[in-house]
């Protein structure tokens, strides 16, 4: 699949958001080695802390499936310029980066804009 594709898929996902508290919709979609695709939303709840990221969402798809090497990842909300993963999604994503890393495709002025997973998390924890 190719990232417009993979873009397309998040935009679609952002659409089953459910966020009514901070009215911030994100849709996500991953693409694995094995060319598998896996989309997310976010989905909030009154109690705030246990609001789950398009990112993750989509992540835990693909884990539950069998897929554990994630080439790259398609994220959109409408309420971004530039929508990339918060930090705590970094961190998941470089868990389950492939060997040749990630791509973090997002959407600026209608373009895509690609970044590296390892240049928006630096020296992430490792065990
Ligand atoms: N959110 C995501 O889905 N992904 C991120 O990387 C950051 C934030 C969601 C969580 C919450 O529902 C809304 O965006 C506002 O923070």
């Amino acid at each position: 699949m190719d990232y417009e594709n993979l873009m397309e898929k998040a935009i679609e996902a952002s659409k089953n958001s459910y966020s009514p508290y901070s009215n911030c919709a994100v849709g996500a979609c991953v693409l694995t080695e094995n060319e598998k695709f896996y989309t997310g939303c976010n989905f909030e709840n009154s109690s705030f802390g246990l609001t789950i990221c398009a990112e993750r969402n989509a992540v835990g798809s693909a884990i539950a499936d069998g897929e554990k090497k994630i080439k790259a990842i398609a994220i959109y909300s409408p309420k971004m310029e530039v929508c990339t993963p918060c930090g705590a999604c970094r961190q998941v994503l470089s868990e389950f980066q492939s060997s040749e890393g990630c791509d973090v495709i997002t959407l600026k002025n209608n373009e895509l804009k690609i970044f590296k997973l390892n240049e928006l998390l630096p020296e992430g924890f490792v065990l």
